[in-house]
């Protein structure tokens, strides 16, 4: 667990400030992409909050964590759709020149999300499969996300 660990904190910690991101955002494409992305962060803390101990382990939540993750995953090359960046967007401009590319990342995020359902038998796979999810978020974040 010790390499473990920092990485959910991580995870959560990143998360906790993506909160307050998208108040006072207009534009309903960058709208509707960011809540979908705060869609997916909610499924991530709910497994998090297991893999850290503090909810009861709970692997039809986890299930159901995940088949959220693998819906909102589908989704996110038709929601960047349309090349629109305002001020309070962290999207980059790469995001539409590598459209192929960006659309590869989400599809990773969506399979795995949807290979590991029904996999996690006890509280002791929370922690790999936290990584692997944080790994993917960051694959594409590193590249395409401020
Ligand atoms: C295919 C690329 C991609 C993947 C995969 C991805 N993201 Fe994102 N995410 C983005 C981009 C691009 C933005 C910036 C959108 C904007 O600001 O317009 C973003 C923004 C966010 C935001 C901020 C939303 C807001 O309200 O401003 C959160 C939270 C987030 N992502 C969480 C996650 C988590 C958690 C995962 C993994 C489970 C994930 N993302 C996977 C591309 C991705």
């Amino acid at each position: 667990m010790k390499l473990v660990k920092p990485v959910i904190a991580a995870a959560l910690t990143a998360l906790a400030t993506t909160a307050l991101a998208h108040t006072g955002v207009k534009d309903p494409d960058v709208k509707a992409r960011m809540d979908g992305m705060s869609a997916i962060a909610d499924a991530v803390k709910t497994i998090g909050l297991m893999a850290k101990g503090e909810t009861d382990f709970d692997s039809a939540a986890i299930d159901a964590a995940l088949a959220e993750i693998e819906t909102r995953a589908a989704r996110i090359p038709e929601r960047f759709e349309t090349e629109v960046i305002t001020p309070k967007s962290e999207a980059r401009p790469a995001i539409w020149d590598e459209m192929e590319a960006f659309s590869e990342k989400a599809l990773a995020l969506e399979t795995l999300a949807a290979t590991r359902q029904g996999t996690v038998a006890s509280p002791d796979d929370l922690g790999a499969l936290m990584g692997d999810i944080g790994t993917s978020c960051k694959s594409c974040h590193s590249e395409y996300r401020e």
